[in-house]
């Protein structure tokens, strides 16, 4: 059972977000991609841009008690692209609950046979874009962690509007976050880690806690970005108010 396919101009895209933070890709999905999705989306998956399938809490926010069977402090990851950091980091957290949100279907099947493979409970993956989930299912204080492993770079100046550390998506965001819970991001491109700095330090809830990588997994993405020479910034914010 594929998810549909979610429109790019959703209703719900208001004056919030007249550009999108991702590049719309398709790309094969492959016979094991397509059986992994058939086998584990029903179960797994949260089609992010159908709220009438989500399960709601009596306010009309999503209910991720009921998603996840349990109450945990809940992790939001925006564009996990394979999920392979995602499963790492959630095998390795089996206190805390994940819900990985990407735009792009083959990475979507990619992380629920991670989370099959390694027998993952705390896990699941939804389709479409995080900002509209964030805004329309995500209570406020009600997020542990956010974390966006490097976002999409968009490093040519007329696309800058569209990358995800800015000032609205920032406040958006931290809205979201428990006082006490954290923003973490990374980045390879030093322009983007020079605007995260500077847009993460200005929101007033915020405060920096560390430019540690914590642990984090090297991610697809950096591989990548390392055998091309370029080095990951990571930065850890705290919502302090
Ligand atoms: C450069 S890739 C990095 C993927 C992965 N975090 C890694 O480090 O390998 C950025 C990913 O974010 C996804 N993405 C961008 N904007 C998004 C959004 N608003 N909601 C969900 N996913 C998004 C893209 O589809 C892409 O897979």
């Amino acid at each position: 059972m594929t998810p549909e396919p979610f429109a790019l101009q959703h209703p719900a895209a208001g004056p919030y977000e007249p550009l999108h933070t991702f590049h719309p890709r398709r790309s094969p999905l492959g016979r094991d991609r397509t059986d992994a999705l058939d086998r584990l989306w029903p179960t797994l998956g949260l089609a992010v841009h159908d709220e009438t399938s989500w399960p709601r809490t009596a306010s009309g926010s999503l209910d991720a008690a009921t998603l996840f069977g349990r109450s945990a402090p809940l992790v939001l990851e925006i564009g996990p692209g394979m999920g392979d950091a995602t499963a790492t980091l959630a095998a390795q957290e089996p206190e805390r609950d994940v819900l990985a949100v990407e735009v792009h279907l083959p990475g979507v099947a990619g992380l629920l046979l991670l989370v099959e493979r390694a027998g993952l409970a705390n896990v699941r993956v939804g389709y479409g874009d995080a900002l509209h989930l964030v805004r329309t299912g995500i209570e406020p204080g009600s997020l542990d962690e956010v974390r966006a492993f490097f976002p999409d770079p968009w490093p040519k100046a007329r696309h800058r509007k569209r990358r995800l550390i800015a000032p609205d998506h920032v406040r958006l965001l931290v809205s979201r976050l428990r006082v006490g819970g954290l923003l973490r991001t990374a980045t390879d491109w030093p322009a983007y880690a020079a605007q995260m700095r500077e847009v993460l330090a200005a929101d007033p809830g915020l405060e920096l806690l560390d430019e540690d990588r914590a642990g984090r997994p090297v991610t697809a993405f950096e591989r990548k970005s390392a055998a091309a020479g370029r080095a990951a910034v990571d930065l850890r914010f705290r919502r302090v108010r």
